[in-house]
């Protein structure tokens, strides 16, 4: 009877110390069944799947969730995930100091740096200024070269059995990014590259810092890989070499600039190779079998992009600029982002904040707690867009009217927003767009399935799939009757593809 009298006001005393305490002003708490640690072994075990299921049964446009003595804001209505995106007082730069620190591992000399504000907006500017106007125009040109040589070794009317659609398009894809960024002497070959896919696997790991030497042995091997290839390439300072990328030029240069040695810029330059195809090859992938599963799909993308090629003898001349204006091309690219996109934003508060919903209701987020989203819920909010949110249907982005235009594109985020808007996400689009273009133009492609849709990697932006029991089976790419031995070219003089209207 005494241990009872002394243990149940103890463990109410223990249960108040390490639950934090709440303002009615934040938003609702949403306990765990498992009492202080039930939500993260939820995150850990679900990942985005469980807000997903969360936003399911609570239907709540922000909800608190209790961690020990921690708060984690999830937000999920479009309107609050923009304003947290606004946010001045939500930052992302405690988590890119984590990320460089923890997950990159910067040499120690470094690593002060990231906890600087002004030196991080300094080396953040190139990322931008390297990935729009002129400097775009030239990676775009030479991705699109580079797609076009893949394609035009790819000839007669037998063409090509692919057994793996998957690595055939990551390698290709791979291939031309590397290139166009890194120039002729670029040091990350296919089989490098590989190497990213390993590490990205177990980044959430290695960022939790739970024992990952043990548990992330390979994906720490295939960090060092990198690192040791890119070495050389910025120690004899071939990143100065004129065919290089001012994405990747000016980056490194604005490091020394700082007082970065060459010796350190293999690991700080580290995230412009992973940030470059991380997202963009799985977004390639769902795009290419979204689209030549689907016959008719296919036949009015070709409608499209034929109108914008110029056929002289036996080239045909796609001009890509043109193809931003093709409605159904568009409206498919949207529906892919839309369906397949599934990235977390993760913000720290660093003062109390106050979040305003499109309904006027406020919401006071706590200085010390951690805010985040998951774009799937709104990407597939049925409320938003209708019992068949979970299907492809790019129709629904044709003949909106700006009323229903902005609530779609509202609800929209696949390359974040605000400060860390994604600088790639045009120089993606192109590459995406511009090889399924040129494939539908010129090529049939039989036998393509569409794998089951499964939720990313923690940490990563783009969901996983799982192909049935075959794997992804045999897919033939041959030319079509008239194109066998046509030359595809793009243009790129034109205005560059700007999909951020
Ligand atoms: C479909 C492809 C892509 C998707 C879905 C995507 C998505 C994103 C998202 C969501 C963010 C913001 C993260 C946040 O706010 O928490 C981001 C940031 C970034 N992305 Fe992309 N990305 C793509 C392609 C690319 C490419 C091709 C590049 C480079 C060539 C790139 C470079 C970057 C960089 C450097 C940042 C950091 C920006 C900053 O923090 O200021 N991305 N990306």
């Amino acid at each position: 009877m005494l241990t009872i009298v002394v243990a149940i006001p103890l463990a109410v005393l223990v249960r108040h110390l390490i639950s934090p305490a709440y303002d009615p002003r934040e938003p609702p708490v949403i306990k765990p069944k498992i009492p202080l640690i039930g939500h993260i072994i939820s995150i850990a075990t679900e990942a985005s799947g469980y807000y997903q299921r969360l936003f399911k049964k609570y239907r709540l446009p922000i909800c608190t969730l209790p961690v020990l003595n921690y708060k984690i804001y999830v937000i999920n209505s479009p309107a609050l995930i923009a304003a947290a995106q606004r946010s001045k007082t939500l930052s992302f730069e405690v988590f890119i100091r984590h990320f460089f620190i923890n997950v990159i591992g910067v040499p120690q000399r470094e690593s002060a740096k990231f906890a600087d504000p002004k030196w991080l907006a300094t080396v953040s500017k190139p990322l931008a200024a390297g990935l729009s106007g002129e400097s775009l125009r030239e990676i775009a040109a030479v991705g699109l070269g580079g797609i076009a040589r893949e394609l035009n070794a790819v000839t007669g009317e037998k063409g090509v059995r692919i057994g793996d659609v998957e690595g055939w398009l990551t390698d290709m894809l791979s291939r031309v990014i590397m290139r166009a960024l890194y120039g002729e002497k670029n040091p990350l070959s296919v089989e490098v590259h590989r190497s990213i896919w390993e590490f990205d696997k177990k980044i959430f790991l290695i960022a939790l810092g739970l024992a990952p030497k043990l548990f992330a042995r390979k994906a720490l091997a295939a960090r060092d890989e990198i690192q040791k290839v890119l070495a050389p390439f910025y120690l004899n300072r071939l990143d100065e070499g004129e065919d290089v990328s001012a994405y990747v030029r000016n980056r490194a240069a604005t490091k020394r600039a700082t007082g970065t040695p060459s010796e350190d810029l293999a690991a700080t330059e580290f995230d412009v190779a992973w940030a470059s195809v991380t997202n963009t090859t799985p977004t390639m992938i769902w795009t290419f079998v979204s689209i030549f599963s689907r016959p008719d799909v296919v036949e009015r993308i070709r409608t499209e992009v034929l109108s914008v090629t110029t056929i002289d003898n036996n080239t045909a001349t796609i001009d890509y600029s043109r193809l931003q204006e093709q409605p159904f091309l568009n409206a498919c690219w949207q529906e892919i982002l839309r369906l397949y996109n599934d990235g977390q934003g993760t913000r720290f508060v660093i003062e109390d904040t106050v979040l305003r919903d499109a309904d006027g209701q406020e919401y006071l987020l706590k200085k010390g707690a951690v805010a985040l989203w998951t774009v799937g819920v709104s990407h597939l909010n049925d409320d938003i867009w209708g019992a068949d949110a979970h299907e492809f249907r790019p129709e629904r982005w044709l003949g909106l009217s700006p009323a229903e235009e902005k609530k779609q594109k509202g609800a929209m985020f696949p390359f974040g927003g605000g400060k860390h808007l994604c600088p790639g996400r045009m120089f993606a689009a192109i590459e995406i767009i511009g090889f399924v273009g040129a494939v539908a133009l010129a090529f049939e492609v039989e036998d393509v399935t569409v794998p089951e849709m499964l939720t990313p990697y923690p940490g990563a932006g783009v969901r996983r799939w799982k192909w049935g029991p075959g794997g992804p089976g045999e897919v033939r790419l041959r030319r079509r009757k008239g194109w066998e031995t046509m030359e595809i070219k793009f243009s790129t003089e034109g205005g560059i593809w700007d999909n951020s209207k």
